[in-house]
């Protein structure tokens, strides 16, 4: 196997937003395991984030940053300016929800909405627009969104939560347009065995996943793969989504 086959993505410079857990932490590996320099960015679990750098074969960094926080979008930009001049691949995985039924208006008040609104997709166009001036410094430069088959089926943990996947989709599309040769790409999961959702158990997950056309939980190896690929092989989709359910949406 070639040094290109094996590490085809050594000498370049990923960062992952919500990278210390979950589907973030799985696509951490998968790009390091790949060759890239990785930058985890973490928002309370610093720990968590330093025990995963240590992991990892080579050096590598964390990074707070804060989906409402701008100020840390700033440094970071600022921090990777000065350390590596560019950035090749942007993840943006950060993201929180609660479980709240969709006819529950009263839990689900307008000062929460536009909270989870704002920090999924408002958060992630502000880590991105950050980033900007440093992927166009990249001849090959690709942000992947952790989306969701809630964009498109208005099923999830709640009614925000949906409307902020919409409304990355829509984001992903236009900025692909407006911001070539980056290229945006969503990856779309269902239902991800991680804390992501307080409450949910395994057996529920199981319960769904027999559901579907595969019959299996997707795991965040199964979804950093797909954000793997994006940076690897799918050189010429841009705006797309990439779905990653199980046959779940069918
Ligand atoms: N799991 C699923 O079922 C599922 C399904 C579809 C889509 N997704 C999407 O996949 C992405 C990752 O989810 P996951 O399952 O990996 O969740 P997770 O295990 O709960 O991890 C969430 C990550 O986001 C970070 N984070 C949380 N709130 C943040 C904030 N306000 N600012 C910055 N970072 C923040 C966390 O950082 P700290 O731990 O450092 O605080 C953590 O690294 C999310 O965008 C989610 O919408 C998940």
């Amino acid at each position: 196997m070639s040094e290109h086959q094996h590490s085809p993505l050594r000498g370049k410079i990923a960062l992952v937003t919500g990278g210390s857990n979950g589907i973030g932490a799985a696509t951490v590996r998968a790009l390091a395991g790949a060759g890239a320099t990785v930058v985890i960015g973490y928002h309370q679990s610093l720990e968590r984030a330093q025990a995963l750098c240590r992991e990892l074969p080579g050096a590598h960094h964390a990074l707070r940053i804060g989906l409402e926080d701008q100020a840390s979008h700033a440094a970071a930009a600022q921090w990777l300016a000065q350390t590596f001049d560019q950035v090749d691949i942007l993840v943006n995985s950060a993201g929180f929800t609660q479980r709240i039924a969709h006819a529950d208006t009263d839990t689900l008040d307008p000062d929460l909405f536009n909270s989870i609104l704002c920090a999924n997709v408002g958060g992630t166009y502000a880590v991105t627009r950050a980033l900007l001036p440093l992927l166009r410094r990249s001849d090959s430069a690709v942000v992947v969104n952790l989306s969701s088959v809630s964009a498109f089926t208005g099923l999830g943990s709640n009614l925000a939560y949906c409307a902020a996947k919409a409304g990355l989709d829509t984001l992903t599309m236009s900025m692909a347009r407006a911001f070539a040769p980056v290229r945006f790409l969503c990856v779309s999961p269902a239902s991800v065995d991680t804390d992501f959702v307080g409450g949910r158990s395994r057996a529920e997950l199981e319960k769904k996943a027999a559901q579907t056309p595969l019959g299996r939980v997707v795991v965040p190896d199964d979804v950093a793969q797909a954000v793997l690929a994006c940076a690897t092989h799918l050189r010429t989709a841009t705006g797309a989504r990439i779905v990653i359910d199980g046959g779940h949406s069918l």
